[in-house]
């Protein structure tokens, strides 16, 4: 189960609400993934992983503007930690996973996850002091 918490918060509401609705999209898909009751599942979970994808990228655009704004000396590194993220998600081409397709996707969304946390406690939360 995928869980937001408030200790991920921080501080500029804009961010916090971005952050809560990546963990929504993340927790949506380890929720159908779970699911014994859908039979078939894979182009919702390659949907969720989708927009996965193009919701970091929206939100690591705004992220960088607050950053711009605020005049935070660690943009420039910070940002080169939002392209890594981007270039591994990029890599990923579930078209080719033929076998074990949900162990795949779940360490895709579990990837996605301790990153975010990490990157929350790590670098976001910097970002405000
Ligand atoms: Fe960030």
């Amino acid at each position: 189960m995928i869980k937001w918490s408030d200790d991920y918060l921080v501080g500029v509401e804009v961010i916090d609400q971005q952050h809560k609705e990546l963990f929504r999209i993340a927790g949506d898909a380890y929720d159908l993934l779970k699911n014994e009751f859908v039979t078939d599942k894979y182009d919702k979970i390659v949907d969720l992983i989708g927009e996965l994808k193009d919701y970091s990228v929206f939100h690591f655009k705004t992220e960088e503007a607050h950053m711009i704004d605020i005049g935070y000396k660690k943009y420039l590194s910070h940002k080169s930690l939002h392209n890594d993220f981007i270039e591994t998600v990029n890599k990923i081409d579930l078209e080719k996973v033929d076998e074990q397709q949900d162990e795949y996707i779940l360490s895709i969304i579990e990837f996605a996850v301790d990153w975010i946390v990490k990157h929350i406690y790590e670098n976001d939360k910097l970002i405000v002091m």
